[in-house]
């Protein structure tokens, strides 16, 4: 099982942002993950289109856009124009999450859902045969740099195990608090194969970016 490893654009230094990219995209990290915040599904704004537009100028890289924000629906068209690939919604931000999703897979990109850790798995069952991807929170959503949360190991778990029952194709990817010892289990132990990497293994760790990507895929 490869791994598939999304860069937590919300981490990147802002200094130099032009050149950052440019490096991720050589490191050898498959995804740019964009953190959109509304300031009411979580108490936090962040990124926006215009990062977006900056990474896909620099990038051929696929570009997810990880919408925290109510009604997603209402932006979806301007995340598809402005060349996101894969645009996650939290199901519970929608009182009709399923025709967001059929929309997004109407421009062409692919329709992911993400499940916060309040979320329980049997909300989504229902859905999961229409989406490619599936984020796991390990963290509550809103701010980078938190810690993984232990007692949602159950939750991942549950998820390989009914994907693999139902034969279905949809990617789990963990985002929030992926470190070492969070990835060796998940993915040795549980067999989850995605992963948004922030500070923890990506960011602020004093090595070029390749080399915590070749260390992260040698996990
Ligand atoms: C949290 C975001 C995550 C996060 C990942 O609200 O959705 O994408 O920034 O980075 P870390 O794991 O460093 O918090
Ligand atoms: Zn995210």
């Amino acid at each position: 099982m490869e791994k598939i490893l999304c860069a937590s654009m919300l981490n990147l230094p802002i200094e130099n942002m032009k050149e950052e990219i440019v490096e991720l995209d050589k490191s050898g990290v498959d995804i740019f993950h964009v953190d959109i915040m509304d300031g009411t599904f979580v108490p936090n704004f962040a990124m926006s289109v215009r990062e977006i537009d900056l990474i896909r100028k620099l990038s051929n890289r696929p570009i997810d856009c990880h919408m925290m924000v109510m009604q997603p629906r209402r932006y979806i068209k301007m995340m598809a124009d402005h060349g996101c690939d894969i645009i996650y919604i939290h199901p519970e931000a929608e009182l009709i999450p399923t025709e967001t999703l059929d929309q997004i897979r109407a421009l062409g990109k692919k329709p992911g859902i993400v499940i916060n850790p309040a979320l329980s798995l049997e909300m989504v069952k229902d859905i999961l045969p229409i989406v490619d991807y599936v984020i796991i929170m390990g963290v509550n959503p809103g701010f980078a740099g938190r810690d993984f949360m232990d007692y949602l190991i159950p939750k991942f778990k549950e998820l390989t195990r009914y994907r693999a029952e139902k034969a279905l194709a949809f990617k789990i990817i963990l985002d929030g608090g992926a470190d070492e010892r969070v990835i060796r289990t998940m993915y040795h132990d549980v067999g989850v194969e995605g992963y948004v990497l922030g500070k923890q293994l990506l960011f602020f760790q004093n090595k070029p970016y390749k080399d915590c990507v070749d260390f992260v895929r040698a996990i």
